[in-house]
């Protein structure tokens, strides 16, 4: 029996009630999270970010409820300019591994590129990058790459001084936990040496060390980051092994229940204030059924009891958290938005774009300008050759025009006003419900005609999506548009499988049509990321000009919720 918790947001002020989950929803997977004294008793986490760009988002919080993007890691296209080569839709950067030291912040992470030949190091780019002040603008430096063959690559220093780090073996060759010494300033590094297979779930990855009363604990993801995702223990009185896995695995897994939450794994664990133990993991809400999550992968956090000599105990995730002992300390640091918090913006000369923004790998930085000469207050988009999925859904040699920002609500609604006519055949702007390349619904103006002369007749409204259904691709939804000027162009989830696109004219009849529903399935809820909401241009294949001027961009969440089993 099942009931719904259908919590209404005050998206506009911190939250201030019982913590929930998840503490950061939508495309936030993979968490490495960190408590920070020295910065004034400060929690700070680095999640996923595949080939969104910036890349790697930071979040700050001093109450683990309020939580707000202070920076990207990635923020300077030169630091990874490779981004670009990372072909399809699970590619980019995996798992960073946040941790504090001695004064500095260190991220380790992987740029991952499609699949080379298996037992090829160059699928991997492992990278460190660094901070001494994660607020500060373009904090983090360029990576330091070092080899290891494999991913989540996650760094622990040693008292002798040495620095141990972690890191998961391909999983289709001989999947278990490696081990190396590396330093960090110059990526060089000893060989990998094998230190645990786990307990027999697919794909040992996500590895961190702690060091707890003389045991250093080896705590890792197994089981895939699917339904059967599972987080397990080993220890060793020694960094290098032999480590001795936990009586009682996996530690925490919601796989063969009921929650809504589901594929939780992928943990880390920290320590407040108080000396209160704190688990991270992602999960999906998805229910057991796993068919409609367009969020992705989010973050949540569990309550774990660590008692001297034993092994960690997490509570189960759920909607609320439980056992929360924290006062609320909305904090103020931080140039960046509230993970929840509505978006109105208005492009006004001189400013920039936000910083949870994002494009899908490197931008053209020709395309975007805020406030052109005679278009003030607008974000003017040049049309990119390729639409959102590209030539051929996978790779982008060119960069697409699009950014956008995450979907963090079950329930939004999401508007922006378009000034907008294509004057030649297959030229397109509107906005989009964006995963990946090959799982996206673009509700666009377009062009039609077959020749330039005839755009001004023949200019619709379209609705097109990705769907890779077994019934094949949904045929477009097509409406007539009579004087493409400015027009609001509105997605909105009204529920927990549909998302409901909507237009209206300005200074015209402000009526707001409905257009379509569309379920989720296999449209925008798969793989590693979630969805993001943006706007984009293109001239589908062809060389195009027209700009787009977006005006008037408007987020706000309505209704988060939490599905969780009835107790009673
Ligand atoms: C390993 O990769 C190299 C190229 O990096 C290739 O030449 C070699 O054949 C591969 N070996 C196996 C066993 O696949
Ligand atoms: C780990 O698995 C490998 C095979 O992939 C095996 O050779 C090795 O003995 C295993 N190690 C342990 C400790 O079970
Ligand atoms: C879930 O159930 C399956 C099938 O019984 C089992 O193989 C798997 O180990 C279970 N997973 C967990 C985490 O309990
Ligand atoms: C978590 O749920 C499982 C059942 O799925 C249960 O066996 C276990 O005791 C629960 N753990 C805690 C800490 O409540
Ligand atoms: C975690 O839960 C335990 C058991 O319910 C409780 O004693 C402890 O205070 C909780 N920890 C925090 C940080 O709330
Ligand atoms: C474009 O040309 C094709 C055939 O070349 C024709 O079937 C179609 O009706 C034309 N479309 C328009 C809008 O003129
Ligand atoms: C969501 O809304 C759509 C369109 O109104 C409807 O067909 C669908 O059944 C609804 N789904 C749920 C879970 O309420
Ligand atoms: C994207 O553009 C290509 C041409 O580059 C075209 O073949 C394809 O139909 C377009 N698809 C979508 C969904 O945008
Ligand atoms: C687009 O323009 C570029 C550079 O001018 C040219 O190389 C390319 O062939 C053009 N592509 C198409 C599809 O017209």
């Amino acid at each position: 029996m099942y009931f719904v918790l259908a919590i209404v947001l005050l998206t506009a002020g911190p939250i201030v009630g019982r913590p929930q989950n998840p503490i950061l929803p939508g495309f936030h997977p993979d968490p490495s999270c960190i408590f920070v004294s020295e910065w004034d008793d400060t929690f700070f986490c680095a999640s996923s970010s595949f080939n969104a760009f910036p890349g790697i988002p930071i979040h700050a919080s001093q109450d683990l409820q309020n939580w707000k993007l202070i920076g990207n890691a990635l923020s300077r296209p030169q630091q990874l300019p490779r981004l670009t080569d990372a072909v399809g839709g699970t590619s980019g950067i995996w798992a960073p591994a946040l941790r504090y030291h001695n004064g500095e912040f260190f991220i380790l992470t992987t740029l991952v590129f499609d699949k080379m030949p298996i037992n090829d190091t160059a699928r991997w780019d492992n990278i460190i990058l660094r901070t001494k002040d994660p607020y500060a603008k373009d904090a983090w430096s360029d990576p330091v790459h070092f080899i290891f063959d494999g991913y989540d690559t996650s760094p622990f220093w040693h008292e002798d001084g040495t620095i141990y780090v972690q890191g998961s073996h391909p999983w289709e060759v001989s999947p278990h936990i490696d081990q190396m010494q590396l330093d960090l300033d110059t990526g060089k590094g000893t060989p990998q040496v094998p230190i645990w297979n786990g307990t027999g779930g697919l794909a040992p990855e996500g590895p961190h060390m702690h060091l707890k009363d003389g045991y250093y604990y080896l705590v890792i993801a197994e089981g895939g980051t699917g339904l059967n995702h599972m987080e397990t223990a080993a220890r060793s009185k020694q960094i290098t092994g032999p480590f001795i896995p936990a009586p009682h695995n996996p530690l925490l897994s919601n796989a063969n229940t009921s929650s809504y939450f589901q594929t939780v794994g992928h943990a880390d664990l920290f320590q407040d204030s108080q000396g209160n133990w704190w688990g991270v993991a992602l999960s999906t809400r998805s229910g057991p059924e796993y068919i409609s999550y367009p969020m992705g992968r989010e973050t949540v956090l569990t309550n774990v009891t660590w008692d001297k000599g034993g092994w960690p105990v997490f509570e189960n995730v759920s909607g609320i958290i439980s056992g929360s002992t924290l006062p609320v300390r909305p904090l103020i640091r931080g140039n960046g938005p509230l993970v929840t918090a509505p978006d109105s913006i208005e492009f006004t000369p001189k400013s920039t774009l936000p910083l949870h923004f994002a494009h899908w790998r490197i931008p053209d930085p020709t395309a975007y300008a805020i406030s052109p000469l005679g278009h003030q207050n607008t974000l003017r988009l040049l049309p990119s050759l390729l639409n959102l999925t590209g030539f051929d859904a996978n790779s982008a040699p060119t960069p697409q025009t699009f950014v956008g920002r995450r979907q963090v609500h079950s329930e939004f609604v999401y508007n922006v006003d378009i000034e907008y006519a294509p004057t030649a055949p297959e030229e397109e702007a509107g906005v989009s419900v964006f995963l990946t390349q090959n799982h996206h619904i673009d509700f666009g103006i377009v062009c039609l005609a077959n020749t330039s002369a005839s755009c001004a007749d023949s200019t619709v409204l379209r609705i097109r999506t990705t769907s890779t259904t077994a019934t094949g691709p949904r045929p477009d939804t097509i409406v007539p548009l009579a004087h493409p000027r400015t027009t609001r162009l509105e997605i909105r989830a009204e529920n927990l499988t549909h998302y409901t696109f909507s237009y209206a004219q300005i200074g015209g009849s402000a009526t707001r049509v409905a257009t379509a529903g569309y379920g989720l399935s296999a449209d925008v809820s798969w793989g590693f990321t979630g969805a993001i909401l943006g706007v984009y241009a293109t001239g589908n294949g062809q060389n195009a000009s027209t700009p787009a001027y977006v005006s008037r961009w408007r987020y706000e969440g309505v209704r988060q919720v939490i599905i969780d089993e009835d107790s009673g």
